[in-house]
């Protein structure tokens, strides 16, 4: 089998990772539940973790980092969290139902949300997002990465148009966290969401969110901390304040040797490796008739996502060919961006992705280059 869906999750992890998990369920008790050795190790090796995972993004107090299940539950935590009544916010079209369903239950509540449009390589309108700035905007929310055609969002310019106006910029990091350097002072980030099994390598059901020390945050869920047991409120410290019930202690471990593995490799080792292979299937493919390609390619700084139709065949239908005949996995249909398919024409169709990860290799991708040459000419 290749494994071309790195974008909906990591299939391939570390060994660090692997072991670090093993480790953990052997090992790990509940953290801050006691003072026997079992839950202080486990309280030091989740403080380990955040500490690491936070000095990877550039969160100087650690603290500001809470875990959660994935970015889903920490948007949810952000959007549902921060507004009120009568506040406005400004996103994009490029942005994944982890943003968008959120954001449209909140509009319920009077809010109001204005969704910048994109060009037509999938590229939001920047020059658009000022003019929509009105006196109750309260903060721009935007991916880091469209998940279906991989175009990268500047967030440089967006973090400066949110400082220039007061705005909090939330970010949705899920498929640049651990791609792309990200540093929440140095970009302007108020609040990071980001999910841990993607290109962060660590299992399912971790990720976080760091909150600056700027924005008030109601918590999203209550209950146990382990701390203040007869107060009828959730503590308001953080990460105590986002963090009731038990943490994934054994994916919190993983997730932090994703990490060890990432610095290990180098980021930029990592993301050159990928974009080499995505540049490689561009290069190819982009000379077929019969193949349209989404996204913006002027330049290959981007998310290693190849998306793609072939003449007016259904993309499950192409899909299904790949892993049928040719054993390859890659993710069809919608992508859960309805307004990114909307903008770019092809919500009847679908799109077809390869999303590659570090341990894709150039073999692969000459062997699904040929395939595709050969579904193009049925
Ligand atoms: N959000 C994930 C994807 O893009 C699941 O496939």
């Amino acid at each position: 089998m290749i494994y071309f869906d790195n974008a909906a999750t990591t299939l391939k992890k570390p060994d660090e990772v692997i072991q670090a998990v093993i480790k953990g369920l052997n090992l790990l008790g509940n953290a801050g539940r006691g003072s026997n050795s079992v839950s202080l190790s486990t309280a030091r090796a989740i403080y380990d973790a955040r500490v690491n995972i936070s000095s990877f993004f550039g969160i100087g107090d650690a603290s500001r980092l809470a875990f959660t299940s994935n970015s889903t539950e920490a948007l949810n935590i952000a959007i549902k969290g921060v507004f009120n009544s009568g506040d406005h916010i400004i996103t994009t079209v490029l942005e994944h139902n982890s943003v968008l369903r959120p954001l449209y239950e909140i509009e319920k509540n009077n809010i109001s949300v204005t969704y910048i449009e994109a060009d037509k390589y999938g590229n939001p309108l920047y020059d658009d997002i000022e003019g929509h700035i009105r006196e109750n905007t309260r903060a721009i929310i935007c991916t880091h990465s469209s998940n279906l055609t991989g175009n990268l969002v500047d967030i440089e310019k967006i973090g400066n148009i949110c400082k220039k106006h007061n705005l909090l910029f939330i970010l949705d990091a899920s498929q640049t966290a651990g791609t792309f350097p990200i540093d929440v002072k140095k970009n302007n980030i108020d609040i990071l969401c980001f999910t841990g099994h993607k290109s962060l390598y660590g299992p399912q059901g971790t990720g976080g969110i760091y909150v600056g020390h700027n924005v008030n945050i109601r918590p999203f869920k209550s209950g146990g901390t382990g701390i203040a047991t007869y107060s009828h409120t959730q503590p308001k410290e953080m990460p105590t304040l986002l963090e009731a019930g038990t943490l994934n202690g054994h994916g919190i471990v993983g997730l932090s040797a994703g990490i060890d593995f990432i610095k290990k490799i180098g980021i930029d080792n990592i993301r050159e490796h990928e974009q080499k292979l995505l540049e490689l299937i561009y290069n190819e493919l982009s000379k077929l008739e019969g193949i349209t390609i989404y996204g913006d390619f002027s330049s290959f700084n981007r998310s290693p996502i190849f998306t793609f139709n072939i003449k007016d065949y259904d993309s499950g239908d192409i899909s299904q060919e790949l892993l049928d005949t040719y054993g390859i996995v890659c993710r069809s249909g919608g992508h859960c961006a309805p307004l990114m398919h909307q903008s770019l024409g092809t919500v009847g169709q679908g799109a077809v992705r390869f999303s590659f990860s570090y341990f894709n290799t150039v073999d692969e991708i000459k062997y699904a280059i040929s395939a595709l040459k050969t579904i193009s000419e049925l």
